[in-house]
């Protein structure tokens, strides 16, 4: 189901995200969700950046073992660091095809659509909830003969068990040839006080976003072999070289991350 309207008296996943990060693409009613989110939890936007630069590293880890083509699904409003960005800075001829089902995101598709030269970049208004639409309409742009770089960074917590999250993800998982690789990351509660989560779920009235703990999320990916470290906060997944340094906890940051392979 792509975008068809642009409702901003309702937040938006998307619109709320770039709020946390400092943008200025929101609306009053993604202000005020997202202040409700960070009065239960304070360090939401902590948690933002940190996802983001977490999507960076991984990204890179990606182009440096070989990847060249990307599906980044859910990919939000252009922030610095876009994926293509990244992959490109390695190899400027890198392709990637872009997909989000919220029409502001849609809006600044062409400030996304900056490829190098060499490489090419595409954007799909499609719903992850779709996933053989997007399969096939990324088709136009990617080889699925070779190797493809998933990502699904901070998205999954947006579909619903009721929405079958593991058929999603196998339906794209099945289409992608060995030595491919799944980028993810997943919102969780895990380590969030019983009364800090009463006020999140009152934050989130239609139910929409979904956490999950690291064992639900990582299960996701079973058929993968874990890239080294595994399963972590995005805060500390190959973060050594982060400025910010020693590195926020997995509480503060309640976010995970994994880099994946399919053998
Ligand atoms: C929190 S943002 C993450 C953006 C980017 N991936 C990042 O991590 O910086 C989540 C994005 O997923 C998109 N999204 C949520 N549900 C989706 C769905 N069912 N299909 C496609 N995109 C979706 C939202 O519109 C939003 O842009």
């Amino acid at each position: 189901m792509p975008s068809d309207s642009f409702d901003t008296t309702v937040a938006h996943p998307a619109r709320r995200y770039n709020y946390w990060l400092g943008g200025k693409d929101n609306f009053a009613a993604d202000r005020a969700n997202g202040d409700a989110v960070e009065a239960a939890m304070p360090t939401i936007r902590l948690m933002a950046v940190e996802n983001r630069r977490f999507l960076g590293r991984a990204a890179r880890f990606l182009a440096q073992q070989g990847i060249r083509q990307f599906l980044d699904i859910g990919t939000g409003i252009p922030a610095p660091g876009n994926t293509h960005e990244v992959v490109q800075a390695v190899d400027p001829t890198a392709k990637i095809v872009y997909v989000d089902n919220d029409p502001i995101v849609l809006s600044h598709a062409r400030a996304l659509l900056t490829s190098a030269p060499s490489g090419t970049v595409a954007y799909l208004d499609a719903d992850l909830r779709e996933p053989r639409a997007i399969l096939a309409a990324a088709a136009d742009t990617l080889d699925f003969t070779q190797p493809v770089g998933l990502l699904l960074v901070a998205v999954l917590h947006f579909i619903r068990d009721d929405e079958d999250p593991q058929g999603i993800v196998d339906t794209l998982l099945e289409a992608l040839p060995s030595g491919s690789y799944v980028v993810a990351t997943h919102a969780t509660w895990q380590f969030t006080p019983a009364d800090a989560v009463e006020k999140l779920q009152a934050a989130n009235p239609d139910g929409r976003f979904a956490p999950r703990n690291g064992t639900d999320f990582v299960r996701l990916f079973d058929s993968l072999k874990l890239v080294e470290p595994g399963l972590t906060s995005v805060a500390h997944w190959r973060a050594d070289d982060e400025a910010e340094q020693p590195r926020p906890s997995a509480e503060d940051v309640s976010c995970f991350g994994i880099v994946a392979r399919k053998s």
